[in-house]
C-alpha cells in the first residue's frame, strides 16, 4: 500500500493533503509538534486539528516530531520509507519572521533541509513535494504592470494571465526575512546538495491555496506517478 509522509499534518495546508490522500486509501503518516501555538498562542493551537485526523482516517498516524530535530526527522524517513513526502511544516508569517528571525530561519531553511537529506540518505525514491509560496518572488512583482478591470486590478501583460510563472526573477528584489527562508528552502529542494539531486522533487510557489491559482494538482500528479512505480 502506498505510504506518503505529511510534515506540518495539524496545519491548514498539511491536514487537507492528510484527509485528500487517507480518502484515496494511501497510508499517511503526519508530522507536527504544535508549533503553531507556540508561534501565534492558544488561538494558533492545531492540536484539535490532528484529533480530528486521527478520529477520522484509520489509515493516519500522527508522529510528534520537531522538523529541527535533524536526527530525529532521519530516524522516521529511514523507519517509513515513505514513497512520497509531502512538507508542508513551516512559520509562515512575515510579521512573525521580523520578530524571531532564528526560529523562522530553523524551521523554513534549516528544517526543510534535515527532511530533503534524510530523504537523500534513506529514502532516495521518493517524491518529495516542497510548499513554497509566492512571497519568494520579493518586490519584484510591483514591476510588472497592472490594468485596470470593472472590478479589480490585473496584470497587463496576458503572459502573467494564470499568475506568475515559476521562472520570474526572485534576484534583484527586496526580500522580507520570511522571504528569504522560504527561498533558501526553495533552492534548495531544487538542488539539496550540490551534485547530488534527488530523484524526484517538486516545489508549489503559491499564492493562496484558497484561490483560483490553487495548486493541489501538481501534488496529486507527483504521488500519483510514483505510486505506479
Ligand atoms: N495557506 C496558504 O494560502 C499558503 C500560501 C502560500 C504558501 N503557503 C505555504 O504552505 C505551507 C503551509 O502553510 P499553512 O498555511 O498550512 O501553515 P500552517 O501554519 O497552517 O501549518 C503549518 C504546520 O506546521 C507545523 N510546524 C511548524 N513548525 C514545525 C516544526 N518545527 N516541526 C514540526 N511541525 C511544525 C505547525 O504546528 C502547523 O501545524 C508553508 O510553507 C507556507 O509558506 C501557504
Amino acid at each position: 500500500m502506498s505510504r506518503m509522509l505529511v510534515t506540518g499534518s495539524s496545519g491548514l495546508i498539511g491536514s487537507e493533503v492528510v484527509a485528500y490522500f487517507c480518502k484515496l486509501g494511501w497510508v499517511v503518516h503526519g508530522v507536527d509538534n504544535n508549533m503553531r501555538a507556540d508561534f501565534f498562542g492558544a488561538g494558533g493551537d492545531t492540536r484539535w486539528n490532528q484529533r480530528r485526523l486521527a478520529a477520522q482516517y484509520g489509515g493516519f498516524s500522527h508522529h510528534e516530531l520537531d522538523i529541527r530535530d535533524r536526527a530525529g526527522c532521519a530516524q522516521l524517513i529511514e523507519s517509513l520509507n515513505p514513497a512520497v513526502v509531502v512538507h508542508t511544516a513551516a512559520q509562515p508569517s512575515h510579521d512573525l519572521a521580523a520578530g524571531r528571525p532564528f526560529d523562522d530561519f530553523d524551521v523554513n531553511a534549516v528544517g526543510t533541509l534535515n527532511l530533503l537529506e534524510a530523504v537523500r540518505r534513506h529514502a532516495p525514491r521518493a517524491v518529495f513535494a516542497h510548499m513554497s509560496t509566492n512571497k519568494v518572488y520579493g518586490d519584484a512583482p510591483n514591476r510588472i504592470a497592472l490594468t485596470e478591470l470593472a472590478t479589480r486590478w490585473d496584470y497587463a501583460d496576458p503572459h502573467y494571465r494564470d499568475g506568475i510563472r515559476e521562472e520570474f526573477t526572485i534576484d534583484q528584489s527586496k526580500h522580507s526575512l520570511f522571504g528569504a527562508s522560504k527561498v533558501a528552502a526553495d533552492v534548495m529542494v531544487q538542488a539539496p546538495v550540490p551534485g547530488v539531486r534527488l530523484q524526484r522533487q517538486a516545489g508549489a510557489r503559491q499564492h493562496s491555496l484558497l484561490g483560483r491559482r490553487a495548486r493541489h494538482s501538481c501534488i496529486h500528479r507527483a504521488a500519483l506517478e510514483r505510486s505506479r512505480l
